[in-house]
């Protein structure tokens, strides 16, 4: 072999060597992008709820803390709303019950696990679950109404709540009570309490305080 046909060779080596371990790299890169691309689209949604205005993470509620919301709907029927519903544990235990029963859910991983729990439990056709932002949803047509909030959000969710709601509706408060209504009824205790509050009765204590309100004004004249 020539010298010449010797250095052909090694350059050759070297061109195959090279191309290789290019394409290892760009395996490498895309295999790297492709993985945080999938923890992002993942863990994204579970994340973002703590950078919003008001934070509500994700924290299931516990077995006693449905067994107490059941036991405060245990007198009535109908449809039933949970808000901000989790992977769905709360829906899924009314409809058991017998309600007919619905979920809103920022985080799309929570809804779809939800629906396939309903599936698995044998009860999607009586529960439905919706990729929704809370604040971007009328409550007006549910007669009972389950709320696992966070302190910061009440007020503004008690407001909403009082303009919307038929008087015949319940709410119910797990862990957090609302700020300025006066509950009909109390069961549990520490972080498994739910607070039960009556659509008459916040309706009337607000149609008194602004009758109060008015006939107060009119003193001032
Ligand atoms: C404290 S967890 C309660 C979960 C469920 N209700 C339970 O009791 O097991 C609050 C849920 O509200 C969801 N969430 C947060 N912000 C929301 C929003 N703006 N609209 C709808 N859901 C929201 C969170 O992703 C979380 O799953």
């Amino acid at each position: 072999m020539s010298g010449i046909e010797g250095d052909g060779g090694a350059a050759q080596g070297e061109n195959r060597d090279s191309s290789f371990r290019k394409r290892v790299g760009f395996i490498a890169t895309c295999a790297l992008g492709g993985s945080l691309v999938a923890l992002y689209a993942v863990t994204g949604p579970f994340i973002a709820p703590a950078l919003r205005k008001i934070c509500l993470p994700f924290v299931p509620a516990t077995n006693t803390q449905v067994k107490n919301v059941l036991s405060v709907l245990q007198s009535r029927s109908g449809t039933l709303v949970d808000i901000g519903s989790g992977d769905g544990r709360i829906v899924i235990a009314a409809a058991r019950k017998g309600f007919r029963s619905v979920g809103f859910e920022l985080n799309p991983w929570l809804v779809w696990y939800s629906r396939y729990r309903a599936w698995r439990q044998g009860v999607h056709r009586h529960t439905s679950f919706y990729i929704s932002d809370l604040w971007k949803v009328s409550f007006s047509q549910y007669s009972n109404v389950i709320i696992f909030g966070v302190p910061q959000m009440m007020e503004q969710l008690e407001a909403k709540l009082q303009m919307e709601l038929q008087s015949s509706a319940r709410v119910v408060a797990c862990r957090f009570p609302f700020p300025t209504w006066t509950p009909d009824h109390v069961t549990g205790e520490g972080i498994d309490t739910v607070w039960v509050y009556d659509a008459k009765t916040f309706k009337s204590h607000a149609s008194m305080a602004k009758l109060l309100n008015n006939s107060g004004d009119k003193n001032h004249l």
